[in-house]
């Protein structure tokens, strides 16, 4: 089961009050978009459900398959089977890819109970994790993201999405620049991975792009720290041909 409810959530970083009663249900196997423009809140609601310790929950609550994980921290969210791209966008000097790799299976592992990987199943699997999600092979040699662009930087981490095989994967696609490249990278990662396990799927874009490759069932417009508007893919469609303007219309029509 996957099943990731948010309910009336408030946050606020420092004195700023980002969202404002945020509402979202995500069910195992569904595939969610969460859209709206800059600003708006869309990160910040990433970065609190993967329980960031710069942001402070004021209202409201996040339960993760019903149990309430609202101050439950980064680690613990991980190892119940949450997952979040950008989650480790930092260069590590000295920790190879493959070494890295290793290291976050294990903690996942042990957060289940279960011994370490052996080398030639830790191999076996990278290996095929790396075909998938097309990481030059030479890759596991390497530093950390020290050098990668920011294709490979995605790269890695769809590629860890396959390895983790999370119950659910929050995809944050904070960087618009993105090349159509690792856009088919996340894409395909998306289809090959998730839909057959059955992962929830969160994926936050200002953008309409990648909603064409990998389509997702339901569709929500975050503005001003609040989901405005809530429907299916022909959303998408809307927002493309009309922009965000008319959003901020309705929404103040409505007040
Ligand atoms: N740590 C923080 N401290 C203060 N303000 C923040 C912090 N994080 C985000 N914000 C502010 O909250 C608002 C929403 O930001 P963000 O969630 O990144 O929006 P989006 O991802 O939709 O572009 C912005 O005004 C941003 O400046
Ligand atoms: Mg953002």
């Amino acid at each position: 089961m996957a099943d990731l409810e948010i309910k009336n959530l408030h946050v606020s970083a420092g004195d700023k009050h980002i969202l404002k009663g945020v509402d979202l249900h995500v069910r195992s196997g569904e595939f969610h978009a969460l859209m709206g423009p800059n600003g708006s809140g869309k990160s910040t609601l990433a970065n609190v459900i993967m329980g960031h310790p710069n942001l402070e929950v004021t209202e409201g609550q996040v339960l993760f398959d019903g149990e309430d994980i609202t101050e439950a921290d980064t680690d613990e969210r991980a190892r119940m089977g949450l997952f979040m791209a950008f989650q480790y966008p930092v260069a590590i000097p000295g920790v190879t890819v493959a070494k890295y790799l290793r290291t976050i299976i294990n903690a996942h592992r042990e957060g289940r109970g279960e011994d370490a990987i052996s080398l030639k199943d830790f191999r076996k699997q990278a290996e095929a994790a790396m075909e998938m999600t097309q990481v030059p092979r030479e890759f596991s040699s390497r530093y950390l993201n020290e050098g990668f662009s920011g294709g490979e930087k995605k790269r890695m981490e769809i590629l860890q999405m396959a390895l983790l095989s999370p119950k659910f994967a929050v995809l944050d696609e904070t960087d618009s620049g993105l090349d159509i490249d690792a856009l088919n990278t996340v894409a395909h990662g998306v289809n090959t991975i998730a839909e057959p396990s059955g992962m929830g799927v969160l994926i936050i874009t200002h953008y309409q792009r990648i909603l064409h490759m990998v389509k997702p069932q339901f569709v929500h417009i975050m503005y001003r720290g609040r989901i405005v508007k809530q429907g299916g893919p022909e959303l998408v469609e809307v927002l493309e041909q009309r922009g965000y303007g008319w959003i901020g219309e309705e929404v103040a029509a409505a007040a």
